[in-house]
């Protein structure tokens, strides 16, 4: 059964457990050296994910974006186009998915803060955002394998 994280209210986003949270997240993150990291994966239900944009190895023309916090993230739009890319996933390792996602979406969230907010994100980040929301509906990439030719084993 797929689980469905539940959002944070605003006061439990300025208490100490989700700053701890969060502190641990972006630790798992950056020890992982990945873009993107939703709660529960390290098994917190809860709506918070982190989310960025760097180059690697095999694709050195990614946009730098710092890696931030996003609470209660939703997809408030998304582009009539797609994408399809290779993804892959810190739950899942070894395991890479071809993925088609909208190009373009809109996403609101509110900030580390509290505040309201909307991102209009494209291209690499709007996959990253996409793909972790996914996370706090249940979803995982291999769910949106159409078929096992979107699906790749990886060395390391
Ligand atoms: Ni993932």
């Amino acid at each position: 059964m797929k689980q469905v994280a539940r959002p944070l209210s605003v006061d439990e986003l300025a208490g100490e457990v989700s700053s701890e949270l969060v502190r641990d997240m972006f630790e798992t993150l950056s020890e992982a050296g990945g873009v993107g990291l939703a709660a529960p994966q390290v098994g917190e239900s809860v709506r918070l994910i982190l989310a960025g944009s760097f180059p690697s190895g095999t694709n050195p023309t990614r946009p730098v974006i710092p890696v931030r916090l996003f609470v209660n993230p939703t997809v408030i739009q998304s582009s009539e186009e797609t994408e399809g890319a290779w993804e892959g996933c810190l739950s899942i390792r070894n395991l890479l998915v071809r993925v088609i996602r909208p190009s373009v979406v809109r996403v609101e969230y509110l900030g580390a803060d509290g505040g309201t907010a909307t991102i209009e994100a494209e291209g690499f980040l709007a996959r990253v955002l996409q793909h972790e929301i996914d996370h706090l509906d249940g979803i995982l990439t291999l769910d949106r394998a159409r078929s096992d030719e979107d699906i790749r084993w990886h060395e390391g």
